[in-house]
């Protein structure tokens, strides 16, 4: 397994829009595969923000995704923001959300950033083992979501 900016695989931009559609779409109202499509494809960087990383397999096939994007809480000034971790079932457990945060979390440092945020509602434990810190609990579009930094 190996992380590598999207940008190198363009043909994933589908993969990685079904899957940030399939897990967040519900939670954002008004948004459609065809936007998520539009916003996975102006992250097709790999020295500015936004990025989008994917986890590929030894056989190239797509294994999980994460980003660096600006903004992600609306209305919330901080960032930049670790967004859209995703690594499909049947990969689970095997450390690949873990290796795609600290790609994540390199890209940010060499941009210049030193510290990153992030919200969560399902996994505060996996970034807590990765050093992040929880800072507040907040209810945020029907779910109770942890935000966390880290310094970078
Ligand atoms: C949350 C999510 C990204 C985690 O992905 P993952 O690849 O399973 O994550 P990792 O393997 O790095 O870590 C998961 C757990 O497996 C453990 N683990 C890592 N490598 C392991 C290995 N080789 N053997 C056994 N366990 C391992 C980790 O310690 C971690 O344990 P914890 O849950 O007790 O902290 C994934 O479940 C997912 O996509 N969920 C749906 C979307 C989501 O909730 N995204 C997060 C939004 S903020």
């Amino acid at each position: 397994m190996r992380i590598a900016p999207l940008a190198e695989r363009p043909d994933l931009v589908h993969q990685v829009a079904v899957w940030g559609h399939g897990e967040w779409g519900p939670f954002d109202p008004g948004s459609t595969l065809e936007s998520r499509l539009a916003h996975v494809r102006e992250s097709l960087n790999v020295a500015q923000i936004p990025i989008t990383f994917v986890a590929l397999a030894d056989d190239g096939t797509a294994v999980g995704t994460a980003a660096l994007i600006l903004d992600d809480l609306e209305g919330d000034p901080r960032n930049p923001w670790l967004a859209s971790v995703y690594v499909p079932p049947a990969h689970r457990k095997r450390g690949i959300a873990s290796a795609l945060v600290r790609a994540v979390e390199d890209a940010a440092r060499r941009i210049g950033h030193r510290r990153l945020y992030l919200f969560t509602s399902t996994a505060p434990r996996l970034y807590q083992s990765l050093g992040w810190r929880p800072l507040e609990t907040r209810d945020y579009r029907g779910e109770t979501i942890q935000v966390m930094d880290r310094t970078l």
